[in-house]
């Protein structure tokens, strides 16, 4: 692709009109200013995607994507900044050979970083084939050891071809061959694949490891993991797992194993398990809607990712403690994705996980325990289960309250009664008291200010520091009103070391530093954010109304600021004043105390 000056995107922008190009995607209907419709990028039933005609960007307020027509075709067409931008400019007419340069003065950063990830997806398709052949070659070997062990796993040649599976042979060859292939020692650094010891010598980070390429939704090679299988794994002299390390390209909280072949699928629901090997199995099987998350816990961008595809997901997680752990902490981040979750309930307990289980019992025997997936009340009381011994009276009454308070947190009526029936069945327990004990729970949730346990307390922080929140964020609303006399006033007396919330102030000081090159009112800044996070903040931002209210708002702000300033001040001086101090500096420090009080109340 040929480097383009920055002038096309004000171009593109101004020539493809948000709300026409975002209709070729979704139904809008307007609303107000606004159009409104359901958004692409999470499945939802009511609309909360929302594209402003005036301001040319869009937000979903469900999933919080944000950005204008460029990062729209990014995410839908899932392409990168100048991919977008090109194939707008084809939509628009727009003849970009005319801003064609030499070498990018404008955008020359995000450039670079696309130049970036094509040679790392390019190297890690090269260093993919060459794990595959060399395994290729000892299979047809008569006997050696990665061959049993591969048998032993029971990877067919289907399997292996299809997840291109491989082995990293020993230290040196791949560097070698990287080496061949004109790859540059940074380049193989920057992979994470190649290592250099202290003596200074590069070597292959997955030698003597079978090699599980980790894909992205398009197929593309992100990263590898490598599983030992010598003794040494057994006597845990080394890790049974290594995988590569995160870079421009491999995040692994926004990864899911094997989805690239999932969502080949209709997909009524998505198995997710924990390993590759389980994944793999899976897959192997029949159960194509598997996938891994790779040992780690579940993120939210990996309930997002899931929530594009089905709105039902099962959590095949290890049998294990940890494994049960991890479900829990799985469990409450997709449902808060609106995601239903079920969890599989291996009905052997002498394997522990599905991989074991398939090898063992077979497909369709699983099959049945998918079929039979518990629900989220009913994995949780069966948690709560394990842990006490319900022949003993005190247990039974903890068990009860127990059932009870997890019983009172779902919102349908119908649905907790008939949890209350299945569970004072399946317990030998009469219903009665743990309705009871269910309503005193319902009371407890529903009154304000009864003790406050450590989820509500959670909320409450959550809500003090959004309010805090939100007076910064009006300091870079400001900064965008176009107003130059307001842009001054901020600039002049709000530093950055005052903004207190992380995502704000690296907002902030991004504006600030844009100001060194050009006129921020004359420039569609969004395009010059690449990073995603911070694209979301700032469309957040945008769509705070302030038109109108400048000038108040300035005050606003100014005022806070200036509070607070005086506050840390007057609680430095009392806490002084606490301490040791001689006459002469008490006086001093109460005739400021005075005056900060005084100018305190003026503030009020
Ligand atoms: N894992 C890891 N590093 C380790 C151990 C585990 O990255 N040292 C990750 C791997 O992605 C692994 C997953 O956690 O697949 C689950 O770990 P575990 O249950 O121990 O392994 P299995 O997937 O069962 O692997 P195998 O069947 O090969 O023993
Ligand atoms: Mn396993």
């Amino acid at each position: 692709m040929p480097y383009y000056s920055g002038d096309l995107i004000e171009e593109v922008i101004s020539q493809n009109d948000i709300v026409e190009v975002i209709s070729e995607y979704v139904n809008l209907k307007k609303s107000g200013r606004n159009y409104m419709g359901l958004c692409p990028f999470h499945r939802e039933k009511t609309p909360s995607f929302c594209v402003s005609m005036d301001k040319q960007i869009f937000k979903c307020f469900g999933c919080s994507e944000g950005g204008n027509v460029i990062s729209f075709i990014m995410k839908v067409e899932n392409i990168d900044f100048w991919e977008a931008v090109e194939m707008l400019a084809e939509r628009a007419n727009i003849d970009t050979s005319r801003y064609e340069v030499a070498s990018s003065y404008n955008n020359k950063s995000a450039q670079e970083s696309k130049d970036i990830k094509d040679t790392l997806f390019k190297l890690n398709k090269d260093v993919a084939v060459f794990y595959r052949n060399n395994l290729m070659e000892l299979l047809k070997e008569d006997n050696n050891d990665v061959k049993s062990y591969i048998m032993q796993r029971k990877l067919d040649m289907k399997t292996i071809t299809k997840f291109g599976i491989g082995y990293a042979t020993g230290k040196e060859p791949l560097y070698d061959y990287l080496l061949r292939l004109g790859y540059t020692k940074e380049e193989m650094l920057q992979s994470g694949i190649i290592l250099q010891s202290s003596n200074g010598k590069y070597y292959d980070r997955f030698y003597s490891r079978i090699i599980f390429p980790i894909f992205d939704i398009r197929d593309r090679v992100l990263a590898f993991g490598g599983r030992a299988f010598s003794a040494k794994v057994l006597d845990k002299t080394i890790p049974k797992y290594v995988n590569s390390p995160e870079n421009d390209i491999y995040h692994k909280g926004k990864t899911l194993y094997l989805m690239n072949f999932a969502k080949r699928e209709k997909l009524d629901n998505i198995i997710i398990v924990e390993g590759y090997m389980d994944a793999i199995a899976l897959q192997k099987f029949g159960f194509s809607n598997a996938v891994a998350s790779l040992g780690t816990a579940l993120t939210e961008n990996q309930a997002r990712l899931i929530k594009k595809y089905t709105d039902n997901v099962i959590i095949g997680y290890d049998q294990d403690e940890a494994g049960q752990g991890a479900t829990m902490r799985g469990l409450d981040i997709l449902a808060s994705h609106g995601l239903k979750v079920k969890v599989l309930k291996l009905d052997r307990d002498d394997v522990k996980d599905p991989d074991e289980y398939l090898n063992k019992y077979g497909a369709e025997r699983l099959k049945k325990c998918i079929d039979n997936a518990i629900s989220l009340v009913e994995f949780k009381v069966s948690i709560l289960e394990k842990h006490l011994d319900l022949n003993d009276f005190d247990s039974k009454v903890k068990f009860l309250t127990g059932v009870a308070n997890i019983l009172s947190k779902i919102d349908n009526n119908i649905e907790r009664e008939l949890y209350i029936d299945k569970i004072s069945q399946k317990y030998g327990m009469s219903p009665g008291p743990i309705l009871k004990e269910v309503e005193k729970g319902l009371k407890k949730n529903s009154s304000d200010d009864v003790v406050i346990d450590m989820q509500s307390l959670g909320k409450k922080m959550q809500l003090i520091t959004n309010v805090r929140k939100r007076q910064e964020q009006y300091i870079i609303a400001l900064l965008l009103s176009k107003k130059k006399n307001v842009q001054d006033k901020i600039i002049e007396n709000i530093k950055s070391s005052d903004i207190e919330n992380e995502d704000v102030r690296k907002i902030y000081d991004f504006i600030l530093s844009l100001r060194d090159n050009y006129d921020i009112n004359k420039i569609d800044i969004l395009s010059k954010i690449h990073d995603e996070d911070m694209i979301k903040e700032i469309t957040d931002i945008m769509y705070i109304d302030i038109s109108g209210y400048e000038e108040k708002l300035l005050q606003d702000v100014l005022k806070n600021k200036k509070k607070e300033k005086l506050i840390i001040r007057r609680d430095e001086i009392l806490k002084r004043l606490g301490e040791d101090v001689t006459k002469d500096e008490s006086d001093i420090l109460k005739l400021e105390l005075n005056q900060i009080i005084i100018e305190l109340s003026k503030l009020k």
